[in-house]
């Protein structure tokens, strides 16, 4: 598969390029222009159901990236006011989701959640917590050299909008299955003529987290014979209470609607996913002095029941947690690797740590940072990491920049953390095959530069 160009592609690339690009001969070459669009993670979490509670809201975030060949080397184009980019999230149509109960279960609790929060627009659209819409503009951030869209409030599809291949995705509550890779389609337009310069697609994940595995057999061994996902909420809370808080977290009701929940974990846990800095607490509770990402690694990874009657491999076991649900979200290069250090198929285990080391080295002190994920270096030299870095939330991967002079991210390259190209799922590979005929990270020269070289190679970190 490797290194292979498929013949078949290229053709079909540059018909798109003669098609898509406006011919003026240039001094080294015609006019063309490219858009890449990344997810910024390879997985997102969603919940199922959120009467009860949130461990994370629907929150999907997409970067682009546009340039225009012709010249030697490209030019990158974050000018709005000549430039439009739009995106669109092909399986979430307003309809789907409307016929979606458990996203419904969203519309209803989100403003409960989220005080102030309406999941309707002034559209009448649904909207993200930062007014995000399934479909849009993207804005541009001229001094990052790409365009983003923050918050989209993607969901995993059951609708007849994906079809059943795309439906790997199985439901812990017994659900239909659904489909956790969604399409983002993303057009790049001249604003003036609204010409469509160049377009791409990208895959925006969005599946549902583990728990209920488990949680569903707890409540049964706390005497629920049949525990819906409220019965399974109250022995959580009953167990929160007992063990460690004196909360019983399933008899909170901050909405004083007389029915408990529906409350958000972080509100009392620390995440910095949130986008808190301090955890903002509820009236009359004291808030935890522990992060969201420790409590729950920490406490299932070393608690005795689930070690000993669910799984004493959780420390390993990621996807007990993590989709999971034969979504299996890490699906990128690494998983086919049995070369080089470590010598065999590489798991989250080998870049992140298993769950005793993550604890041991206080990553989850500084969730969700640059200072505890991983890093490429780590195990590769001359990555380029931390060039042209951005900051902020996530790791050092998501946030750089790479090759001469900082100005492409490394994801536009490469692809998601988790999904780096070629990646198992066809989907992921679909846009580099399009803009150079092969899924490997993109390495044509051509495909930016004018007369570099057409065949494929690591090009200068
Ligand atoms: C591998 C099975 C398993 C998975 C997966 C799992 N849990 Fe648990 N969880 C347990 C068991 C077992 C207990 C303790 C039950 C007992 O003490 O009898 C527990 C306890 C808890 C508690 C009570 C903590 C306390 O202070 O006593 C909370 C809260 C909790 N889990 C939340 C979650 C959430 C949220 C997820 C998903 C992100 C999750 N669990 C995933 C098995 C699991
Ligand atoms: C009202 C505040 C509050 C809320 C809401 C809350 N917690 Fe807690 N939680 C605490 C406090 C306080 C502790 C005790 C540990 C401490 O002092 O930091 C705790 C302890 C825990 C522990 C055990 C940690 C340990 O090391 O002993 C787990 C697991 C946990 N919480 C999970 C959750 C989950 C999952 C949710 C949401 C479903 C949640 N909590 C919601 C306040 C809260
Ligand atoms: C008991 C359930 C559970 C298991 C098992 C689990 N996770 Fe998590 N993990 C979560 C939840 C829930 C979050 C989101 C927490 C948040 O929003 O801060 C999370 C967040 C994370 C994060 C981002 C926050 C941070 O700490 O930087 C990383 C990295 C992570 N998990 C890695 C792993 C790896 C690696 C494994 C397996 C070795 C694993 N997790 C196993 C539940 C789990
Ligand atoms: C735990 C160690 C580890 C980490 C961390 C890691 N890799 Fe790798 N990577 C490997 C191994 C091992 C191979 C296979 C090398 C071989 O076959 O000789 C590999 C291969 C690759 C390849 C294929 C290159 C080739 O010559 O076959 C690319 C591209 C790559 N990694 C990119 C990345 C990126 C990007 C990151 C950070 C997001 C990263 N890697 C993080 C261990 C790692
Ligand atoms: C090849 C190495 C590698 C493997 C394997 C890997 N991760 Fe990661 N992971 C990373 C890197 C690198 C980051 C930081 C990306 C960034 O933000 O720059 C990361 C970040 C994360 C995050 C935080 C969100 C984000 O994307 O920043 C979570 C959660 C996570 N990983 C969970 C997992 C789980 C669960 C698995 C296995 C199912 C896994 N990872 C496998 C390298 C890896
Ligand atoms: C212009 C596109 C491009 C950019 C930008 C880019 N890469 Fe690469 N990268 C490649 C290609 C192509 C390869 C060769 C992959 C192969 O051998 O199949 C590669 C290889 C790698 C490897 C594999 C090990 C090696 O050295 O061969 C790592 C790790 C890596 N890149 C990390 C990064 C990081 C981190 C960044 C951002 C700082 C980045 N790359 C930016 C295209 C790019
Ligand atoms: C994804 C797009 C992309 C790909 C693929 C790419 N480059 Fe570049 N390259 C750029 C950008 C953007 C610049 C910076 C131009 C600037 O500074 O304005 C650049 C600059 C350079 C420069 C420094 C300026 C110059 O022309 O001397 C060199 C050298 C270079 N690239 C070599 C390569 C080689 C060799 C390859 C193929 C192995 C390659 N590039 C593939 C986007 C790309």
């Amino acid at each position: 598969m490797k290194k292979r160009i498929a013949v078949s592609c290229l053709a079909a690339a540059s018909a798109m390029l003669l098609a898509g690009g406006a011919a003026n001969a240039g001094k080294s070459g015609p006019i063309s222009y490219k858009v890449v669009a990344t997810n910024d993670l390879g997985m997102h979490c969603v919940c199922m159901g959120f009467d009860t509670f949130v461990l994370l809201p629907p929150f999907n975030t997409l970067r682009a990236q546009a340039w225009q060949t012709g010249a030697a080397d490209p030019v990158i184009l974050t000018d709005a006011t000549k430039y439009t980019i739009t995106y669109d999230i092909v399986q979430n149509t307003e309809a789907s989701l409307a016929a979606d109960p458990y996203y419904q279960s969203w519309v209803t609790n989100a403003p409960k959640l989220f005080p102030g929060f309406n999941p309707k627009a002034a559209n009448g659209n649904y909207q993200g917590l930062t007014g995000s819409q399934l479909r849009g503009n993207m804005t541009a951030n001229a001094t990052q050299g790409m365009w983003e869209v923050v918050g989209v409030p993607a969901y995993p599809d059951m609708s007849s909008n994906s079809t059943t291949a795309q439906k790997i995705m199985t439901d812990p509550l017994g659900g239909p299955n659904r489909n956790p890779y969604l399409t983002a389609s993303v057009k790049l337009y001249d604003k003036t003529t609204n010409t469509l310069l160049a377009s791409t697609t990208t895959v925006v994940p969005a599946a549902f987290g583990g728990c209920c595995g488990c949680h569903l057999n707890v409540a049964k061994s706390y005497g629920y014979a049949n525990p819906t996902p409220r019965d399974s909420f109250n022995v959580m809370g009953m167990l929160h209470a007992q063990n460690s808080s004196h909360i019983n977290i399933a008899t909170i009701d901050p909405d004083g609607d007389g029915i408990a929940g529906p409350i958000r974990c972080s509100q009392c846990h620390l995440d910095p996913a949130m986008g808190e800095s301090v955890a903002p607490g509820y009236p009359g509770y004291p808030v935890s002095q522990y992060t969201f990402s420790d409590v729950l690694h920490r406490w299932h990874a070393q608690n005795s029941v689930v070690l000993t009657n669910y799984d004493p491999n959780i420390a390993k076991d990621c996807y007990q947690c993590h989709p999971g649900n034969n979504a299996n979200c890490y699906r990128g290069a690494h998983t086919t690797h049995t070369t080089g250090t470590p010598a065999h198929n590489i798991w989250c285990t080998d870049c992140h740590g298993d769950l005793n080391q993550r604890i041991a080295q206080g990553q989850m002190l500084q969730p969700w940072s640059d200072t505890t994920l991983p890093k490429c270096g780590t195990c590769h030299t001359a990555t380029g990491e931390g060039g042209g870095y951005i900051g902020g939330l996530f790791g050092k991967y998501l946030n750089s920049h790479g090759h001469r002079n900082d100005k492409i991210l490394c994801s536009t390259c490469h692809g998601e953390p988790h999904a780096l190209n070629p990646s198992t799922l066809a989907a992921d590979n679909a846009e580099n095959i399009a803009l150079q005929g092969l899924a490997n990270p993109i390495g044509v020269c051509d495909t930016c530069h004018t007369g570099k070289s057409t065949s494929y190679g690591k090009p200068p970190h």
